[in-house]
Parts: structure tokens; sequence; C-alpha cells
């Protein structure tokens, strides 16, 4: 099947890339023209695990390619996925400008019929709008246009094994005709027939995930009810460390036994900095948004991100407890991006932590495997290094604000010789606190004795 992406970010290369995997024709677009240059010339603009070998095939394979002219890529494929950006504004309310200018230009570079599908994420009712501005856009009442809705669930880091194995793909149709098209899209990865790069032909075994049809109105709902959802039960568990910060118990313990019970179950209960990224904070604010304009008050949500923000304050108890005065001590930041296996930055907690640090007159030596070109670009006085231990010598604390498997298996024997005081503040509970007091540091994390 031919296909187009419109939006060459994370969404769409991640998109793009499995699904010419998976055996599609597919052309790529993106206005930014330095990016399609880029990509043309065999580079990948993001950090994605296996992104690039897949790009390589798919080019190899003349199963991919790239243009800045949105007109030929849209006129190339039946079927365009739109995976552009949805920022937040300051209303919290989801941009959707980028999507009707999309929008426009399907509109009116069309010369046959589209299946158009809402890759990007978006608040609900989205596509209900989308179907009227092409048919409000287009020249001609000739060209037919569906939508469709096909939220992902991709993790940042983990995105290309997830698209192959996913738990549920969920599609969001009008009618019958373009349920058939969307399953003829899947059926490859559904039916396990792609090179998948992260299991070398040893994929696990258990049963590929469910493709869910449902409405688009339905479709869309589900993506930001569920990422809400986790959040939710992130700041959950934030609260609960806090409880056991107080009381003396001990939030591994508590949520690793609360996970357990398969109803509630042990994934996105880890206390510490709290969330970041560009998903789960605009995601909550644009559902909140949302339910607002409808008259639904999602107080739990609004408490779910309050918590969150009060993560950083937070921490800077902690900080401000081990260190007292922060003025003139020097701290070494151990991870930059929000989340380990990614070079992304956006949202990410560390760089609140640093600007705070730097408002209150430390100095900020920091480190990160991926993430120290993007963070530079935007916080230039801090003095970043390659190698984790450079960043630690001379320091009076070390702050750990990512989980990188880097930073779990330091040598902290060797660190605290480096160091000009033997302090860690945790804000991922990487390590053992029994561990750390016997290596002689003082050690605080979140949520444990
Ligand atoms: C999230 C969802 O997990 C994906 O399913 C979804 O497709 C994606 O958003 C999206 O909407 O595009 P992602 O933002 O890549 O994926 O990252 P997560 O792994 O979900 O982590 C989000 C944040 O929560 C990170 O800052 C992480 O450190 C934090 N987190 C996660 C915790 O603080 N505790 C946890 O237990 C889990």
């Amino acid at each position: 099947m031919r296909l187009t992406v419109i939006g060459c970010g994370y969404v769409g290369l991640v998109t793009g890339a499995c699904l010419a995997a998976a055996g599609h024709d597919v052309h790529c677009t993106d206005i930014d023209e330095k990016r399609i240059d880029m990509l043309k010339a065999g580079q990948v603009p993001i950090y994605e695990e296996h992104l690039d070998e897949i790009l390589k095939r798919a080019v190899a394979e003349g199963k991919i390619s790239y243009t800045a002219d949105t007109g030929e890529a849209i006129r190339a494929g039946d079927v365009i996925f739109i995976c552009v950006g949805t920022p937040p504004k300051e209303s919290g309310e989801a941009d959707l400008s980028a999507i009707d200018h999309v929008a426009r230009e399907i509109a009116t570079q069309a010369r046959g019929p589209k299946l158009v599908i809402e890759k990007s994420t978006v608040p609900a009712l989205t596509g209900v709008q989308l179907q009227k501005a092409l048919a409000a856009y287009s020249r001609t009442s000739d060209v037919k246009f569906e939508v469709a809705s096909n939220p992902e669930f991709l993790r940042e880091g983990t995105a290309v094994g997830d698209f192959f194995h996913p738990d549920r793909i969920v599609v969001g149709v009008e009618n019958e005709k373009s349920a058939a098209v969307m399953r003829e899209i899947y059926a490859p990865i559904l039916e396990r027939k792609f090179h998948c790069p992260v299991h070398q032909g040893k994929c696990p075994t258990e049963t590929a995930g469910e493709l869910v049809i449902t409405t688009i109105n339905s479709a869309e709902l589900i993506k930001h009810a569920s990422n809400s959802f986790l959040a939710l039960k992130i700041s959950y568990a934030n609260v609960i460390s806090d409880l056991c910060e107080r009381i003396g118990a001990d939030v591994e313990q508590v949520t690793h036994a609360m996970g357990l019970d398969p109803r509630i179950g042990t994934q996105f209960l880890k206390a510490g900095l709290g969330f970041g990224g560009f998903c789960f904070p605009k995601d909550i604010q644009a559902f909140i948004h949302l339910a607002g304009t409808v008259g639904v008050d999602f107080e739990m949500l609004k408490a779910a991100e309050r918590v969150n923000k009060q993560r950083i304050d937070r921490y800077f108890d902690k900080i401000r407890k081990a260190l007292w005065v922060i003025r003139g001590k020097r701290v070494a930041i151990l991870g930059l991006a929000f989340k380990a296996n990614t070079d992304d930055i956006r949202f990410a907690p560390a760089l609140d932590v640093i600007r705070r640090l730097l408002d209150e007159g430390a100095e900020v030596q920091a480190t990160d495997p991926e993430a120290i070109a993007k963070t530079k670009m935007v916080i230039p006085d801090v003095k970043y290094y390659d190698d984790p231990y450079e960043t630690l010598r001379g320091a009076d604390a070390a702050l750990v604000c990512t989980e990188w498997k880097l930073f779990r298996e330091l040598d902290w024997e060797r660190a605290g010789t480096l160091m000009t005081r033997r302090l860690v503040i945790d804000g991922r509970n990487l390590y053992s606190p029994k561990k750390m007091q016997e290596l002689g540091f003082e050690y605080y994390s979140f949520g444990r004795p």
C-alpha cells in the first residue's frame, strides 16, 4: 500500500520507518527542509534505538522516500498519516494549527480519494473538525476524503519495539471501508510479517496485540484517557512516597507489593522526580481542558498534575536539607533527558532542577549519554562532560535526575574519591541506601528510610 507520512518528528519517523519495514511504500514529508536534507543524507535527526538501521534498510530496499514537497508526497499516497506537532497553548489547550495547515494542504493538493489518519495526539472531537476542514478547503467535490484516528502508544526509547509488538492497535473509523484499509496496513504487524530489528528473528512468542476498531471519538479519547491514567498512577506513587517518608516505610516495598495485584500492576508506580517529556504533561493539560469545555471538571487529573509539579519542590527540600547553603556549591547532575534511552529534554525535570540551582547561585556540571547537545542550546551556563566521573570531580553533591543504566552501574567507590563531599541525592531511587551508606555516602532518595 502507498502511504504518506506528513511530519518527520519522532512519531512520524518511527511510524514511517516501521510501516516501511512491514513492506509498505512510504513517502515522508516535512516543511523543515533541513530535516529532509538530513534524512536524504542518511542521518536520523532524533535518537531512538534501532531507528537508524530500519531507515537505512528501508532506503536500500526502496521502501521509503523523503521530500520537502508536500504536494508531491500527498499525491503519492492513498493513505495519509498526519504526524505533526500539537504543542500546548498557554491555556493548556492543544494547538491544532499544524493539523489545520496540513488539512488545507491535503485538500488542495490531492487529486484522488484519500484516507486521512490522525496519528498526532489530538483532543477528542478533532476528527469531526478535520473532516469539516478537508471538505471546506477542497476546491472540488470530486475528491473524497475519509478520516480515521489511529493514536500511537509508543514510548520514547523503546518506540521501535513497541511499534512491532503492540499491546493494542486502536483504530477509529467512520465506516467498514476505512476499517478494511486499516486492517491491511497493520496486517504485517499483527501477522508478524516483518524483520524485527529488536529481537533479530527471536521475537517473543506471545500472541500479537489486539486490533481494536472503534469510532473516531472513542479512539481519540482512548489515547488521552490512557496517558492520563498512567500519569495518575505515577502521581499516586509519589504521594505514597511522601507518606512513606513521614511514616518511616519504604515506597519500593509498598509499590512492589501493591503491583503484584494484577488489577494494579507493577508498572508506572516508580516514585521520584515525577513525569516529564512531551506527552504526559501536555496530554493531561489538554485532557483537563477538553473536559472543561464539555462541562466535566477533571479534579482528579488536576491533582495529579499539581502533585507532579511539586516533585521539584520536594527534591529541593532534600537538596537544601543536605547542602544547607546552595550558593557557591558545586553540584553534579547525572541525567538531563526526561527519561533513559532518549535525547529528549522537553519538560525534563532535570532542566527545572538545573535552572533553580543556577538561580540560587550553585555551580552546575552535568552529564548525559545522549542529551548534552540539546541541553547546551537551552542552558549554556553549565559545564558539560561526556564522562560521568569527570562530572563528579570536585562536586559537593551528585544529583541523579535520569534513570540511565550507565548511572545505575556507576562505580561509586571511584566516584567518591573524586568528589569533594560524598553526598548523593537520588531523584530516581537507583541505588540501595544500605550499599551507599557502606561506601561512606550520605544518600537521600524518595520514600525510603
Ligand atoms: C508515554 C506513554 O507511556 C506512551 O504509551 C505514549 O504513547 C507516549 O507517552 C505518547 O503519548 O506519545 P513517554 O512519554 O515516551 O510515553 O514516556 P514514559 O515511559 O511513559 O515516561 C513518562 C515519564 O514518566 C518519564 O519522565 C518517566 O521518568 C516518568 N515515570 C514513568 C515515572 O516517574 N515513574 C514511573 O513509574 C514511570
